[in-house]
């Protein structure tokens, strides 16, 4: 049994974390931590960590960058790992993850979907085996309610791709203002944005005569919180140091 302590316990991702370590039966809630102490399932809800006095072997977090160092503060009084999946830290608060990494067991990922990342690790893969011969695009499709393109999980395929291949890639974002052929270490990315769609996001390569297309859609932010659950089952009694979600992928 993995025994999680919940920051943003009442937030969107927490509710759904509850709902499914509820169904998982290696894995519970055992305190929360949120602004908002409203209590809603079997587990007390804390306005701040230094209440908590149920004990749990591994922290997720899905709250909000200013809970940052109280987490490092607890996770390190308490020497337990912790699965960090608020976005937007600073620069600042990298850095100290990376330093406290050191001391105590982080799992840290922007995107806690397996599928996502399982699709970055396909795509090393396949980048490295056709560099020579294919065009690489990306597509991502997201809801109109979207404010940013590209999206980060494109970028991040993209630089996983720049990463492998050999030659130095040019992120292509637009091609309507320049009239020119496509050049070969270009890397094509376009945004879609309509309807509800939850997140889609597709790798074409482009060869001479065949088409390799690597593919991941999310059907609802369930994925998120399913890839942060399995995270806490991985980083249960695991050693000081800085881990991934291509750590869970090749622990599989
Ligand atoms: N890594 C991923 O794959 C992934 C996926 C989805 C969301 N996220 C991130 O997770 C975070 C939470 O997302 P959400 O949609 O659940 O947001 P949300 O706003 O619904 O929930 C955040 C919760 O944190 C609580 N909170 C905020 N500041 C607090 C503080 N100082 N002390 C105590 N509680 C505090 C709020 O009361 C709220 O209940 C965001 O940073 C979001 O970008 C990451």
């Amino acid at each position: 049994m993995t025994n999680i302590l919940l920051f943003g316990a009442n937030g969107h991702m927490g509710k759904v974390i509850a709902r499914i370590a509820e169904a998982d039966p290696n894995a519970q809630i055992v305190a929360g931590v949120d602004l908002n102490t409203d209590n809603y399932g079997g587990f007390p809800i804390y306005s701040s960590a230094s209440e908590v006095k149920e004990k749990a072997d591994v922290i997720i977090d899905f709250s909000h960058p200013s809970l940052f160092d109280s987490i490092m503060e607890y996770a390190e009084a308490e020497n337990i790992p912790s699965v960090i999946c608020t976005t937007g830290l600073s620069k600042e608060q990298v850095s100290k993850l990376k330093y406290m990494s050191e001391k105590v067991p982080i799992f840290f990922s922007a995107n806690m979907s397996l599928g996502v990342n399982l699709l970055i690790d396909l795509v090393r893969r396949a980048s490295k085996i056709l560099e020579d011969n294919f065009n690489i695009e990306i597509i991502e499709k997201h809801h109109n309610q979207k404010v940013d393109a590209p999206s980060g999980t494109a970028l991040a395929i993209a630089d996983a791709i720049s990463d492998t291949v050999s030659y130095e890639a040019e992120y292509i974002y637009d091609r309507h203002s320049v009239r020119r052929k496509r050049g070969k270490s270009e890397i094509g990315i376009h945004s879609l944005r309509g309807g509800t769609i939850v997140g889609e996001h597709s790798v074409i390569f482009a060869g001479t005569d065949e088409v390799i297309e690597l593919k991941h859609t999310a059907a609802s932010k369930e994925v998120f919180a399913a890839g942060a659950v399995k995270a806490a089952k991985f980083m249960k009694d695991k050693g000081a140091g800085l881990y991934a979600m291509s750590d869970l992928i090749s622990a599989v």
